[in-house]
């Protein structure tokens, strides 16, 4: 049995996150201009906002957050499971075929290749490449739980676990189609089943990649950063249970005032409502495990990007639900509103968890205690909360008057606005968006500087496993 961890594939991962996580930011701020001067839409095809903004939310999505789930999970199901990765090469196989997939969407979206599903926008042979590789994924990672040498399985596995085995469902059943050529193919579901299987799928990517995974970080580094214990670790067993029974049901909420049937609409609006109280109970568990120790928050930013994450992660599971009651979101839906939810979530709760728990990893996967520069960590962390801070509050604005405005009406029942007055009417809130999005990118710029100095001319660090020596 080898003595040591494989340190060598959680490196990989942890760097294309970083070097994702810029790339993909950039297109983040590039739309984000385009939406305020649509002339650097350059009148090149490759170019457009619509092309763009798939490759946006494939690539924070696919490549910088998964890299980062990636990265961690390694990491945690081998600390904690007290042996090496099942096996090496199928680990390294992950690595170099989920690089193959995000280069392949960089490839094809810009190219207006799209099966025009949000979040499975990637054509069927891409499609089948992510399938494979997941189930290596799930091979690898399952296989690591099962020759472990502790016999309790820590709650941080559970959340991966639970993510891993969810998307390959959500994947394969959402990713069903006919292919009528090489690059293009239609859904075997029609009309609003369709639609009803891509927001399942696309609310459980949420529950399940941009939720569940990460709350896998928050059980491992937020309690090693802090050097304090999970402050319960039973609520965090019942809100794990509780968390992915109520995400399955919650899809319907995408599809308020549809042809959907209205029953359906009501029972995810309920389970919508429902879900606030595990999270909130996954948000408190993070939190108080800092219970005897905030202290901490005044000198280390590590520990600031992580409870400013779940700070966010409890916002955007308050405003959720709310966003989810019908007479709310027949004002929220189609604004800004959406998009400043969706920022939240993923700038403060996703961005930010994922940030500090690569900062925790980067410099031990170096064989080194600590990164380059924590002042440089201190700068990222104020750059990025004013970028968000920024980017939510402009999108809150615009969203709620983009809502008023296009349901005013005049005493004899037309409309007060026409759409290009409430286009013209939003156009300052852009420009804040882009200025916060750039800064949101200039600190991620700062953590591939900091990446670059911890790692420069250092080999992968070779951790012993604890007492194998003995066995
Ligand atoms: C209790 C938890 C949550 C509930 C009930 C919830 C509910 C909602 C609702 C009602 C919408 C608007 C749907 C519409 O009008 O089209 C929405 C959109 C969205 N939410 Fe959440 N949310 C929750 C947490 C989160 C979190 C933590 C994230 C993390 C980033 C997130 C990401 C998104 C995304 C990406 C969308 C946009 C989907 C799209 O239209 O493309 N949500 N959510
Ligand atoms: C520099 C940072 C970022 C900027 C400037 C930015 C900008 C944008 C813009 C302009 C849009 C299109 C909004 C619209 O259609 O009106 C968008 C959509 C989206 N972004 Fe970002 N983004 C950033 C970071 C991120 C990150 C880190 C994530 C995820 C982890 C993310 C996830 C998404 C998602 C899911 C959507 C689609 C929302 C929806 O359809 O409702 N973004 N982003």
């Amino acid at each position: 049995m080898d003595q040591h961890y494989n340190y060598k594939v959680v490196k990989q991962f942890a760097v294309a996150t970083v070097v994702w996580g810029v790339i993909g930011m950039l297109v983040g701020v590039i739309i984000a201009a385009q939406l305020a001067w649509p002339a650097l839409n350059l009148d090149i095809p490759w170019l457009t906002y619509g092309r763009l903004r798939p490759l946006h939310t494939n690539a924070v999505i696919f490549a910088f957050g998964i890299c980062g789930l990636f990265a961690t999970s390694y990491y945690v199901v081998q600390r904690t499971c007290q042996v090496r990765l099942f096996s090496d090469k199928l680990a390294a196989f992950t690595f170099w075929g989920w690089q193959a997939v995000i280069v392949s969407a960089v490839i094809t979206l810009p190219m207006g290749l799209t099966r025009g599903k949000e979040y499975a926008e990637l054509e069927w042979p891409i499609a089948i490449l992510i399938a494979v590789v997941w189930i290596a994924y799930a091979v690898v990672f399952f296989g690591t739980l099962l020759k472990r040498r502790v016999k309790h399985i820590y709650v941080a596995n559970w959340f991966f676990a639970g993510y891993i085995l969810a998307v390959t469902i959500l994947h394969v059943v959402n990713g069903a189609v006919m292919p009528a050529s090489l690059f293009k193919s239609y859904p075997v579901y029609a009309g609003v089943q369709d639609a009803m299987i891509q927001w399942w799928y696309g609310h459980n990517a949420v529950g399940f990649i941009l939720t569940a995974g990460y709350l896998g970080m928050v059980y491992y580094f937020i309690p090693k950063q802090a050097e304090r214990p999970v402050y319960s670790y039973r609520l965090s067993i019942v809100h794990f249970w509780a968390l992915i029974f109520t995400y399955m049901w919650a899809g319907p909420h995408h599809l308020h005032y549809t042809a959907l049937p209205d029953w359906t609409q009501s029972i995810g609006m309920v389970f919508s409502l429902v879900l606030l109280a595990p999270s909130w109970g996954g948000m408190i568990n993070g939190m108080m495990t800092l219970s005897g120790a905030w202290h901490k928050l005044r000198t280390d930013p590590i520990l600031k990007f992580m409870i400013v994450s779940l700070s966010f992660y409890g916002i955007a599971t308050f405003e959720g639900p709310m966003m989810s009651i019908k007479t709310i979101n027949a004002l929220s839906h189609y604004t800004d509103w959406t998009i400043a939810h969706v920022h939240g979530g993923a700038l403060g709760w996703v961005g930010f968890i994922t940030m500090g728990s690569i900062y925790y990893l980067l410099p031990r996967l170096a064989g080194e205690q600590k990164m380059y520069s924590t002042r440089l960590i201190d700068l990222h962390f104020w750059v990025a909360t004013i970028g968000i801070v920024l980017y939510i509050a402009a999108m809150w604005i615009a969203g709620v008057m983009q809502g008023l405005m296009w349901r005013a009406v005049n005493p004899d029942g037309t409309l007060t606005y026409t759409f290009a007055e409430s286009v013209k009417a939003t156009y300052p809130y852009y420009v804040v968006r882009f200025t916060g999005g750039f800064l949101y990118l200039s600190g991620m710029c700062v953590m591939a500087y900091n990446t670059w100095m911890t790692l420069r001319n250092r080999d992968t660090a070779v951790a012993r496993i604890p007492g194998l020596e003995l066995a």
